[in-house]
Parts: structure tokens; C-alpha cells; sequence
């Protein structure tokens, strides 16, 4: 058999989480819209559509850089606060992904499922295109003040995760188990 990975295979592996982004130049919106529309093609169990992406703008992540700098300067001191929010502030591209809240507990857990997988695709769509990018769930976006800064009522929408978007100024390396470390062969 050939050792030749699928180019799908090659965008799934080379693809990394990126901290570090060139800050002078954004990826242009209609390329994140197109990923948008051809991410949330991913499985979805009875097929809910249970994703919102909302794209932000300089007025919105400026509100959300000042809340956590706000969240931050209790747990972390002024001067930590104050260089979290000059480095956030620098992020060029910013999405907040949210799941639809459902009363049923499975089906909420299989939107949630589906809402990672299109983010996923998202992530590997844009990264096919040159584009890094950064799932994050810290502290902020379990905020009340979050969820009105970007308009989402708690009691409908769950804020699956901020991602940041944009060129990577550097792409880290990471490692994960070998393939017999994780799989089990039943009879
Ligand atoms: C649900 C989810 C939440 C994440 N939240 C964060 C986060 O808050 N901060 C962070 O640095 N990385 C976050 N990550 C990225 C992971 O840390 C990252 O995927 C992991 O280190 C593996 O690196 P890789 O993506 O480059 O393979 C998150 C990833 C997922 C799937």
C-alpha cells in the first residue's frame, strides 16, 4: 500500500491550532461566508441546523477585549489584564459559534456534536486556504455580559466557542497517541 497521504488527509494532519497571528492583514470575509455555508454540511442527526455563527466586528470584539480584560484584572492582576487585552485586541478574525439549547438532553448533546463537527470542517476549510485558526472556550464566553455583547439569549442559543481567524505568524507543533494506543480490536 502506498504511503501517500490524501490531500484530505494532509490538510487534517499539517492543520494546528494557531496563538500567533500577522496582524496587518485580515482573510477576506466572503472566504470565511463560503467556508460557513460548506462547513455546516457536516452530519446532523435529524438534521436541526442547530448552528449560528456570528461574525464580529471592531465594535463588538473591542467590548468583549474590555470585558475580560475587566474578568481577568480580579484573577489576574492589572498588568496581566492589560497585556491579554492588547494581544486579543490584535486577533484580526473573530466568530462566535453557537448551538441551539434543546429541553431533550440527547438532543442537545447530538447538536452540540454537530455543531463541532461543522466547526471542524470550518477550521479545515479555512486552513486549506492558508487561514489558522483558534477554538476558544476560556472564561469570557460564559459570561452573561458576553452572551448580551453579542446579542445571544442564554435561554435559546449556547455559545459553543470564539474562533479566531487569520494568517498565521507562526504554526506550532503538537503531538497525538499512536493509532494502537487508542484503538481496540474486538472479536
Ligand atoms: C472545544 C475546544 C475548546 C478549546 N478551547 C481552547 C482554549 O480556550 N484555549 C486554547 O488555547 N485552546 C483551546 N482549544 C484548542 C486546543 O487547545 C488544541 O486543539 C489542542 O491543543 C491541540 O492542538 P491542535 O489544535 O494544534 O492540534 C480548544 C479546542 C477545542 C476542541
Amino acid at each position: 500500500m502506498s504511503d501517500q497521504k490524501s490531500s484530505l488527509a494532509n490538510i487534517i494532519l499539517s492543520r494546528r491550532t494557531i496563538h500567533n497571528f500577522k496582524n496587518d492583514s485580515v482573510p477576506d470575509k466572503k472566504i470565511i461566508l463560503d467556508a460557513i455555508g460548506q462547513a455546516c454540511w457536516a452530519p446532523n442527526h435529524h438534521l436541526t441546523e442547530p448552528w449560528h455563527f456570528y461574525l464580529l466586528e471592531k465594535e463588538t470584539i473591542t467590548s468583549i477585549c474590555e470585558l475580560n480584560r475587566e474578568m481577568l484584572i480580579s484573577t489576574k492582576g492589572t498588568e496581566a489584564a492589560e497585556k491579554k487585552y492588547q494581544r486579543w485586541m490584535s486577533i484580526p478574525g473573530w466568530l462566535v459559534v453557537t448551538c441551539q439549547i434543546s429541553e431533550d438532553e440527547i438532543r442537545y448533546q447530538e447538536d452540540y456534536a454537530a455543531c463541532c463537527c461543522a466547526i471542524q470542517n470550518l477550521m479545515l476549510l479555512l486552513w486549506e486556504q492558508g487561514i489558522g485558526t483558534k477554538w476558544s472556550t476560556g472564561p469570557v464566553v460564559r459570561d452573561d455580559q458576553f452572551y448580551d455583547l453579542v446579542w445571544v439569549n442564554k435561554e435559546i442559543e449556547h455559545v459553543v466557542g470564539i474562533v479566531w481567524y487569520g494568517y498565521p505568524a507562526e504554526i506550532p507543533q503538537t503531538v497525538r497517541k499512536s493509532v494502537n494506543q487508542i484503538t481496540t480490536e474486538l472479536p
